[in-house]
């Protein structure tokens, strides 16, 4: 059996030991300290634009630390792109909130802003103002940023920019991370970056980044004791897991690049097959190309070549179920067009990673070209 193939596996730069032992060094072994500020200053000098980063345990607490900070609560409804991963809808329901999920649209595959506005209406009619829109930037491609936030001015509601996926991409020359009243971040294992586990929250003013830490630090009031107003949360980042983002900030346009060669690679070796296609870029837009993904004729087509790839050691997956189809929230609002369950059906994530070898590229291509051959 030959090697196995991931999806997107962790690829360190080798700079990641150099702040690890430094931090062992200096005895920083905690949930702050100099790898902690350096790697928030990274990520801030990075996305170029008047923010400010908050490093924390995971880019699911900084989606729920934004939706603390927007006071959304008991009964609230949050609309949501249906098609994302759970731990994009999760936090709302921690509120006790309910979720109200979006379609998608065909260029991006992202928030249709079209159903948003149909959203929005009915929520309003139905007696509730949204409380807040979390919008996602799929497998790096960037949502439709101006049609958002166009709708979200209009009706006065705070975007939740969920960027777990994009960091690197940028919409209309202006880095993703940067686009709503609230940004997240994610370094789990599988991103472009990653520090094993790990998110951001991104705000616009210093006040709120404070906030942030300080509900992420178990909200410990100015006192010589341990002093509590408010519930607090363990949601900080701990000064060895940022010395792995001091790192790999180092090579986080090698990354990019190199997925976008992946990318760029699957077109040109598949450019004769009829029953693959592909996300292009719209005009303005620049995906990271996180997961290089495809899509084909049929679900049938879609399955039998995950299992055919499978067979030979090589990790796909169906693109995401949306989660108005999710057992677990099928019971709460979706306004659908149909367009996230083809995706869905249709859709599959081919090894993506910075890692991947030319030979590991030409397997893949040689399994995809042998099943449909055969
Ligand atoms: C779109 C999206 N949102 C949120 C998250 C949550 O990030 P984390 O795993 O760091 O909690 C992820 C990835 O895991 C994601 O892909």
């Amino acid at each position: 059996m030959n090697p196995k193939i991931w999806l997107s596996s962790p690829h360190m730069s080798g700079n990641e030991l150099k702040y690890i032992t430094e931090a062992f060094d200096t005895n920083w072994v905690a949930p702050l300290g100099p790898n902690v500020n350096g790697f928030e200053n990274d990520i801030q000098t990075y996305l170029n634009e008047d923010r400010h980063v908050a490093a924390l345990a995971s880019g699911t607490s900084a989606l729920h630390l934004s939706l603390i900070l927007l006071g959304v609560s008991q009964g609230d409804e949050v609309i949501c792109q249906s098609k994302t991963f759970s731990a994009s809808a999760n936090p709302i329901v921690y509120q006790g909130a309910s979720p109200i999920f979006i379609d998608s649209e065909k260029d991006t595959w992202n928030m249709c802003p079209v159903q948003l506005e149909i959203a929005i209406k009915d929520r309003i009619a139905k007696g509730k103002t949204p409380k807040a829109i979390i919008a996602v930037h799929l497998y790096g491609m960037p949502y439709k940023v101006d049609e958002i936030n166009k709708i979200a001015v209009k009706y006065n509601i705070p975007v939740v920019e969920d960027s777990a996926e994009s960091l690197g991409s940028q919409y209309k020359n202006k880095n993703c991370g940067t686009f709503g009243d609230f940004s997240i971040l994610s370094f789990n294992g599988n991103k472009i970056i990653t520090t094993s586990g790990g998110g951001a929250l991104i705000t616009k003013t210093l006040k709120l980044k404070e906030k942030a830490v300080f509900l992420a630090t178990q909200a410990r009031d100015s006192a010589p004791h341990y002093l509590h107003s408010e519930i607090g949360y363990n949601y900080r980042m701990s000064n060895i897991v940022a010395g792995i983002g001091r790192g790999q900030m180092t090579i986080l346009d090698n990354h990019v690049a190199k997925r976008r060669s992946n990318y760029k690679f699957y077109v040109e070796s598949l450019k004769n097959n009829e029953k693959i296609t592909f996300l292009q870029e719209p005009k303005g837009y620049f995906s990271n190309r996180w997961l290089s993904c495809i899509l084909l004729d049929s679900k049938e087509t879609r399955e039998g070549l995950r299992l055919a790839l499978e067979k030979e050691n090589i990790e796909s997956r169906p693109l995401w179920k949306p989660m108005h189809q999710q057992p677990v929230f099928k019971e709460y609002p979706s306004y659908t067009n149909g367009v996230s369950d083809e995706l869905f059906n249709r859709g599959l994530c081919l090894p993506s990673g910075s890692n991947l070898t030319k030979n590991e590229l030409d397997r893949i291509i040689s399994a995809i070209n042998a099943y449909f051959v055969t």
